[in-house]
Parts: structure tokens; sequence; C-alpha cells
């Protein structure tokens, strides 16, 4: 029992998000490297090309010749069991992205220390900020011309509305970034590396305010800089204020740099600290404590054809309360059936394997003969409870999709049913409308290259794809209103999608703003509950 309630205590389930480019990769890998499960980063070249249609981390394993998985990674880390869970970015950005955050107990935004915040990030944190998690922030690449560090902390204030508490504090930047002021420990880290850039850990040389040699650690322009800097930030940096940490109102900042490992000790350290061990999770039958003896877990993945020669789909569900074991029965609740997990394998840096026993926090992949969809529950409370829905996330493109051969509507509706299933694409109809003319909605626009790629290899199936030119969409919150009525600009539609829910499509924000103004009953929500 004791094992059970330690092993639940030391779980950190965290993901990582930013704008593509920051360097969320290259901070995966450090921390994989800090954590033990690589030996050596490796300074890859010439990745970009090479990346464009697969996930950051199949990236890592290709290139840095380590194995690890398109979920979660795994490893031990002074005495926590850390894992990050992957959010997919860049091209193959969709809503796996923001799904994958209903499975973080916290967040670590990271930030280019030259960019501020930037686009992708706003997506991300306001999901984020949905559940109230913790989010830290690391602002990287100090390494290189950056900006000022409290314009940076002005602007993450500013643009997501967060509190921020600067952990410590960045010495120089660019070719001058020596190390970072540790405001806790009123500790100077001042880094070296052995020469060969990022590749090991860095060097670290810690030296208090007041001792004599920090014109010569530091130079005696940066140490001047910094004992102001730190007199200005004493005065006027909000409190430390771990209740405020904890609901996602005030976030941690770290600087550092990623690339040269300036700062990643530091920052994997006091993280993993402050950051929460698995979250109570909320259910129709209330709020269930993750170390309940009973097991309970959440679909929130589903990926499909993960092995080409079969047509198999592997459920990837978020632990939240006790212990899993293999071969354990447990009752599906949405299905109404009892199951067995007999073939589970999670996925770890150091290699896919099947996995015996795990705990909550901890994510599990389960081989899914198409029974599962996204949010179902698990679990073997005797009174079974459903967890609280996964929202669905508003696309950003649209497409009318209709096949080439009327012959294979079975096949085309079968597949784009499924495929929706799986949580890959959304699809809507006209009101009252059936499966003739759909129109699908993805958040990133490589989704529908993968769905024509699908339909054609899976369901032998080929469609015509015609691109709609809205980019907006709203549920209806009050179902209740006639949409036939709504005085809405000529190129808003109207539209269903598959649980009923009426919504709208908007071609820009000046027309989401008319559909308010002009009708002043109309409740509009961005993302569907
Ligand atoms: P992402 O996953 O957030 O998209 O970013 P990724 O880690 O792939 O980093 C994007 C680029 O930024 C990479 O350069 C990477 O080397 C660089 N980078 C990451 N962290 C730092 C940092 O702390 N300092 C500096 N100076 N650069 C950093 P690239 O040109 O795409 O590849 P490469 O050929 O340089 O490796």
């Amino acid at each position: 029992m004791k094992d059970f309630v330690n092993q639940i205590d030391k779980r950190r389930t965290f993901a990582i998000i930013s704008h593509p480019d920051a360097g969320k990769t290259t901070l995966t890998e450090k921390l994989l490297l800090y954590g033990g499960a690589i030996q050596q980063a490796g300074i890859v070249k010439g990745k970009k090309g090479a990346r464009a249609a697969t996930s950051d981390w199949m990236e890592i394993e290709k290139q840095r010749g380590i194995s690890v998985t398109s979920s979660v990674m795994q490893f031990n880390y002074d005495g926590y069991c850390v894992n990050i869970l992957d959010t997919p970015g860049h091209q193959d950005f969709s809503e796996d992205t923001y799904r994958t955050l209903m499975a973080a107990d916290s967040a670590v935004m990271v930030i280019d220390a030259a960019k501020g915040v930037e686009t992708q990030t706003k997506k991300l944190f306001k999901v984020c900020t949905l559940r109230n998690i913790p989010i830290f922030t690391f602002i990287n690449k100090m390494d290189r011309e950056s900006q000022d560090p409290f314009d940076l902390l002005q602007e993450i204030e500013d643009v997501l509305g967060i509190e921020t508490y600067p952990m410590n504090w960045p010495i120089g930047s660019g070719k001058d970034f020596k190390g970072v002021y540790d405001r806790n420990n009123q500790e100077i880290i001042a880094f070296s590396h052995d020469g060969k850039v990022g590749v090991n850990q860095a060097i670290a040389t810690k030296a208090k305010i007041g001792d004599d040699n920090l014109d010569e650690l530091l130079t005696a322009p940066l140490h001047q800089q910094l004992q102001d800097d730190i007199e200005l930030i004493e005065g006027a940096a909000a409190d430390f204020d771990r209740e405020k940490i904890n609901t996602g109102k005030l976030t941690p900042v770290f600087f550092g740099s990623a690339l040269t490992n300036f700062g990643v000790e530091p920052f994997i350290k006091d993280f993993l600290a402050l950051t929460t061990s698995p979250l109570a999770r909320n259910s129709d039958a209330g709020l269930i404590d993750p170390k309940s003896e009973d097991f309970s877990a959440f679909v929130f993945k589903i990926q499909a054809n993960m092995n080409k020669a079969h047509r198999d789909r592997i459920a990837f569900m978020r632990i939240c309360s006790g212990k899993f074991e293999r071969g354990m029965d447990v009752f599906h609740v949405q299905a109404g059936k009892k199951i067995k997990l007999a073939q589970s394998t999670q996925l770890m840096a150091s290699e896919r394997e099947t996995v015996d026993e795990a705990f909550a926090g901890d994510i599990i992949g389960i081989f899914d003969p198409g029974i599962f969809s996204i949010g179902d529950t698990i679990t073997t409370a005797k009174k079974p409870f459903k967890f609280a829905s996964i929202p669905t996330f508003a696309p950003e493109h649209f497409a009318r999709i209709s096949q080439v051969d009327t012959m294979k509507r079975k096949q085309f509706v079968k597949g784009m049913e499924q495929i929706a299933q799986e949580g890959a694409i959304q699809i809507f109809k006209e009101l009252g409308g059936g499966m003739e003319e759909v129109i699908v909605g993805v958040v990133g626009v490589l989704q529908l290259e993968v769905l024509e790629h699908r339909l054609k290899t899976e369901y032998n199936v080929d469609i015509r794809i015609t691109t709609l030119p809205y980019a907006h969409i709203r549920w209806i919150e009050n179902e209740e209103i006639d949409v036939k009525k709504l005085n809405l600009t000529s190129d808003t539609k109207c539209v269903e999608d598959f649980k009923n829910r009426k919504l709208l499509l908007f071609t820009s924000p000046w027309n989401v703003n008319w559909a308010t103004e002009k009708n002043p009953d109309l409740i509009l929500a961005e993302i569907g509950k």
C-alpha cells in the first residue's frame, strides 16, 4: 500500500508547449540528458527539411539514435518519476496537441527570448488555463541576442494575463550569457562548457553575492548590472505564492539556453520540486482522488495504424487513480462493458515495451479493436463514473469533402466516421442533412492531407477536397434559439456537428462580432463542451 502511494507521489506528468522553433525539442532532449535517459545530446544538422512530416519526437528518435515515442517519455530524476507528454507542433499541429494538455498536470511554456510570446504559445496557453493547471516558463535562447528580461516578463503578463515570478535572473545575454542568479538561494550559478557546446551537461560554478571573485567570474560590468537588476526585481516582482502557482495564476520563470545547457539543471530541479504530483480529476461522481484504490483512466488520444502491416489502433489513456496491472478487468463506462486490459504498451525513452504495472499519472497505450472514443472512461470502481468530457477545440481550416466515385459511398462514410471518431478531424453537415455533403474542420492544415491519404490507403476511396474560406467557428450554446431568424452576414454558415450541436462558421472575426452584436440573445462558445 505504502509503495503504491509513494509511486503516485513521485510522478510528475507535464507537457511542453511552445511556438515552433522556440526550442521545445531541444529542451526535451536536454531534460532526457539530465535525466540520464540519453548519454549525450547530439547536435543534428539539416533537420528542418527532414522533420516536416513527422512528430518532433520521431525526429529525435531517428536522428539522435534513441528510441522514443509519439506520446510519452518517462525517466527517473532525483527521486521523481517524470512523464513528458508530446504535444505535436509544427505542420502536424492538430487537435491532439490540445487534447494532450488534458492529460497533463502542468505545462512548461518555452519562449524564445528574442521573439517573446508568439501565436501558437498563446493558443496552447489558453487551453491550459481551461483547467487552471500550473504553468512554468522557460525563457530560452539566452545565448543569443535577447529582449530585455524585464520587457519579456511584462509581455507575458500583458499578453497572457498571468503574473510572473522570476525564479532566477539571467546574467548577460548573447555571447555574454554567463549564468543565472538563483533568487531563492541568493546564489550565482555561472556556467561553462567542456568545449563541446551542449553535448554534455554544463559545468556550474556557484558563488554568493559579495564574493570577491565576482568581477572575475562575471566581468565587472555584468556584476554591476546584476546588482542593479536584483535591486529592481526584489522591489518590483510579485510575491512567491504557491497557491497562485498551483492554480495557474502565477508562472515561475526561468532563464536559460537549451542549446548550450546553461540553466537547464536549475530549471529541472526547481520545476520538479514545485510542480504538482498527479491531480484529482473531475467526474460525474465528483473529484477522483489519484490515490484511490480503484483504478481509473480516460482516453485522450487514439492513434491509428502505428503498424502499417495491420490496421491497429492504440488508445492512449491517462491513469487518473490507482494502479494498473496488465491483464486486469475493467469496466468501460461508455460502452457499458467489462473488458480485459491485456495488451498494453508504454512507450518510454529507452524502448517501447510492454508494461505490467503503472500508476496514477502514467500514460499507457492499449491496443484498441475500435471500441474506444476520445474521452472514454475505464475503471474498476464498484460504482462506475465518467470523467468530465474532453472539450472539442475550434478547427481553423475547413473544406468540403466529396467522394470521386459515388459507388464507394459505404467505404467513404465508414472511413470518415472512423477517422472523426479517432478525433483527427471534425465533421459537420448541413442543418438536418446527412453524409452526402460533409464539411471537415481541422486544427492543423496537414490533417487534410492525412485524411486524403488515409481514405485512399485504408478505405480505398478517392476524395475531392474543396477548401472553404471559413476560419472561425463558434458553438451555439443556447440551442433553443431559432437559427433561421438570426441576423448574420451572408458569408456566415450554420452547420451541425455529429452530436447535433449547432455551430456557426465565420470567415473573419469581424463577422463573429456582427453576429454577437446584432443578435443579443445568441450565446456563442469557442470550445464545444
Ligand atoms: P521546436 O521543437 O520548439 O520547434 O524547436 P527546436 O528545439 O527544434 O529548436 C529550433 C531551433 O532553435 C533549432 O535550430 C535549435 O538548435 C535552436 N535552438 C534551440 N534552443 C536554442 C538555444 O537555447 N539557443 C540557440 N541559439 N538556439 C537554440 P535549427 O537551425 O532548426 O537546427 P540546428 O541545425 O541549429 O540544430
